[in-house]
């Protein structure tokens, strides 16, 4: 008999990839998988109301805007690490979230964090790459197709291992909003998968 993987999903937004994730949970298609709370790094977004609907624990962790930015980022980090410890989370999922993740939380949960990119990286990612922008880089590039990838995080943006990624065309007329509409759709597959792919992975190591 496995263990449970406790999953912490981290938002900052509508977090419609986060219900994709409770609704998996509650059919069963995370294996081991458990989505054990949802974080966001602001206060009212859609998200946190999407958990507490499903009765998934929610809570907000603010970056302390007094510090500079690294320090900030550092700050962050480590609350959410030592919520991590306190809750046993097996594996974290970054799911639109907007704050960036460094130090010790980084290297104790190598190979233990998951993110999610509207894009078929290594194309379309790094700083500043996140939301429309994406999607209109892609048009203005005259990409044939676009996508999204899940990959484990390391301490750069978006260039950690790719788990998977999954496909679409870019059709004659699109616009970053229908681009990014066909694009969401299979994100809420891709990220069942890479969660339930990475819960499996973490339960045998
Ligand atoms: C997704 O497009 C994801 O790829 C990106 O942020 C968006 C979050 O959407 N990182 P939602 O909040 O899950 O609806």
């Amino acid at each position: 008999m496995q263990n449970t993987v406790n999953i912490l999903v981290l938002v900052s937004g509508n977090g419609s990839n986060l219900q994709a994730l409770i609704n998996a949970d509650q059919r069963g298609e995370l294996g081991v998988g458990r989505i054990a709370a949802a974080l966001a790094d602001r206060a009212g977004v859609y998200a946190l109301e999407r958990a507490r609907l499903a009765n998934v624990p929610a809570l907000v962790k603010t970056p302390n805007m007094t510090l500079p930015i690294a320090r900030r980022r550092q700050d962050l980090s480590d609350r959410v690490l030592q919520f991590c410890r306190e809750r046993d989370i097996g594996l974290i999922v970054l799911a639109g979230f907007l704050s960036i993740l460094a130090g010790d939380i980084i290297r104790e949960y190598a190979g233990r964090i998951i993110n999610l990119h509207p894009s078929l990286l290594p194309k379309f990612g790094g700083v500043g790459m996140y939301g429309e922008r994406v999607h209109q880089a892609v048009l203005d590039a005259g990409e044939p197709e676009s996508g999204c990838t899940v990959h484990l995080v390391n301490a750069g943006t978006d260039t950690g291992p790719i788990l998977l990624q999954r496909r679409v065309p870019v059709l004659a007329g699109d616009t970053a909003a229908t681009l990014a509409e066909r694009i969401h759709h299979e994100e809420h597959i891709a990220i069942v998968e890479g969660a339930a792919l990475m819960a499996a992975r973490i339960a045998a190591s």
